[in-house]
């Protein structure tokens, strides 16, 4: 994940657009996910720019890209919690992690926390079915979790930060 802004920014999305310079409709896709992958979200600039690409109205691609819950338009936390909330994982109690990481960061899913340190979203399955509910902590996989695990989990999380 990159903290940055401006030329450097918008380099990197005319580096990233040159290399789908055919400007197919079907690089959508790819395109936004090497965007969010260089810059860890998908600012308004890399959509504008991305659409008068290919050809597509900033709506269509915010419409296409929103079905997709992996594209976020915010930029993310220093620590980004990934709550998978799949069948399996549904069905062994995710719905209580993700209220409790509601509760313990005050930030809604899908959200940045005000100090910019904590993010969390939902996502479907993550393969590890059989292991969960599953999280993610910075791409890190936690397996097994419960909702009472949670508090202390970002107890400790928020002292990396603080020690860091
Ligand atoms: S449903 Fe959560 S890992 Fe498959």
């Amino acid at each position: 994940m990159c903290w940055y802004f401006g030329q450097e920014m918008t380099e990197d999305i005319e580096n990233i657009i040159t290399k789908y310079r055919q400007g197919r409709r079907e690089d959508l896709i790819p395109l936004l996910q090497e965007i969010q992958e260089r810059l860890g979200h998908l600012p308004e600039e890399a959509i504008i720019r991305v659409g008068s690409h290919l050809g597509l109205s900033t709506t269509k691609i915010y419409g296409l890209a929103t079905f997709y819950d992996q594209f976020r338009f915010i930029p993310s936390g220093r620590i980004h919690i990934s709550v998978c909330h799949g069948t399996s994982c549904f069905m062994n109690g995710s719905q209580g992690i993700i209220d409790k990481l509601t509760e313990e960061l005050k930030t809604a899913p899908g959200q940045t926390s005000r100090n910019g340190n904590f993010s969390f979203d939902i996502v479907t399955c993550m393969g590890g079915c059989y292991h969960g509910p599953v999280i993610t902590v910075n791409d890190e996989y936690h397996i097994h979790v419960s909702q009472d695990q949670i508090p202390e989990l970002i107890r400790k999380l928020k002292y990396i930060i603080e020690n860091d």
